[in-house]
């Protein structure tokens, strides 16, 4: 039978309403791609768990498929988030697929472009603030809340702070384990408003105590230096970083995520914009090119595996890669020259292409 999403591959695991029908885009089961030349370098087998490969190009869509699904059983006619540009893309896409109105909240100015004209193509109502992630979530928390007890139709609040979005999000700690046959010894990630990790650890959790593994990972989040509240252990009221994704000051899941870092026998650090960077043009060599946040998981692994403080000779450890590159195009051509021009003729052709690289 045909991949139909993941609400019906792990409907018995997600708490649905039974008669409720999948608002799918057929996302999840992504693959779980082995990074050799990283592998080599730092004597573990790193697989990357491309998520950048979902419908709208980012995890959010594996928590928007549950969100969507019981928005709609409980009757919702209209969606609303706040966003750094990921979640905004999918809600939109979804929300589009249920025949849902969609309003996004985004900082003004601080949205990668392929996010931006993802929520615009699926038709959402986009609105910029001037401010921060962390004021437009407690924005359209207030709106959403509001619109439960007025007269007018509930807006369904479709952020990570939506238990339901957790529930979607933990079904890529099932992949993995369905892949690997086991837990990895090490799962890492970039952390931001903290869902995605609090949503594995759920996932690990549950599918132990169901007796699929006998072992958990070690839970490795990583933050961007400019925009880690839970390394430094205060909220951040600027945060800035070039991985936009992460731009956030006030992890909504914050306590959740050190949790899970504690329980898991992991931790939660930082990486500089420069590691992320550098490690982005890494997984590319390797044909996996992300969005800078995306990298930012296998950089805190680099570092702490180069600093001593991770372990991972001969293990197994997987990096999860949360967006695609194509999100986030200006991030790496602002660095960039722009290509050679030629002239149409053959011998400058030539002689470029049997230059030396
Ligand atoms: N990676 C990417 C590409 C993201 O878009 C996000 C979050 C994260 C990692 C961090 O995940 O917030 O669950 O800790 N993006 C949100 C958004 C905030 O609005 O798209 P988290």
């Amino acid at each position: 039978m045909s991949y139909a999403g993941l609400i019906s591959r792990y409907r018995q695991y997600l708490p649905l309403p039974p008669n409720a029908t999948p608002v799918t885009l057929h996302e999840g089961n992504t693959p779980l791609i082995p990074a050799p030349r990283l592998s080599a370098e730092l004597d573990c087998d790193v697989r990357l768990k491309f998520e950048g490969l979902n419908p709208t190009g980012s995890f959010k869509d594996r928590g928007m498929t549950v969100a969507m699904t019981t928005a709609v059983a409980n009757g919702a006619t209209a969606v609303i988030c706040a966003s750094t540009g990921n979640t905004a893309a999918s809600a939109a896409a979804y929300a589009a697929r249920a025949g849902l109105r969609c309003f996004v909240l985004i900082p003004e100015g601080k949205v990668a472009a392929g996010k931006l004209a993802g929520a615009v193509a699926y038709g959402a109502a986009v609105i910029q603030m001037q401010g921060s992630f962390d004021e437009a979530l407690s924005l359209v928390r207030e709106i959403s809340e509001r619109s439960q007890v007025s007269e007018r139709r509930p807006i369904a609040l479709v952020n990570s702070v939506n238990p339901a979005r957790l529930e979607g999000q933990k079904t890529a700690a099932f992949e993995i384990v369905d892949d690997l046959g086991r837990a990895p010894d090490w799962l890492c990630l970039p952390v931001g408003n903290a869902g995605n990790i609090t949503a594995y650890w759920k996932g690990f959790r549950e599918y132990g105590a169901r007796g699929h593994i006998h072992a958990w990972p070690r839970l490795l989040g990583v933050q961007a230096e400019g925009a880690a509240p839970l390394v430094l252990g205060h909220p951040v009221d600027k945060p800035e970083t070039v991985a936009t994704a992460i731009r956030i000051g006030r992890p909504a899941r914050g306590e959740e995520a050190l949790l899970a870092a504690e329980e898991s026998q992991g931790r939660i650090v930082a990486v500089s914009d420069n590691e992320i960077l550098a490690m982005q043009k890494r997984l590319a060599s390797e044909g996996v090119w992300c969005e800078p946040a995306s990298a930012a998981g296998a950089a805190g692994l680099f570092k702490e595996v180069q600093a001593g403080r991770v372990e991972a000779r001969g293990k197994t450890v997987v990096c999860v890669i949360t967006g695609h590159g194509l999100k986030d195009p200006d991030s790496l051509m602002s660095r960039f020259a722009p290509p050679k021009v030629i002239p149409a003729e053959l011998e400058v052709l030539e002689q470029l292409v049997n230059s030396d690289p």
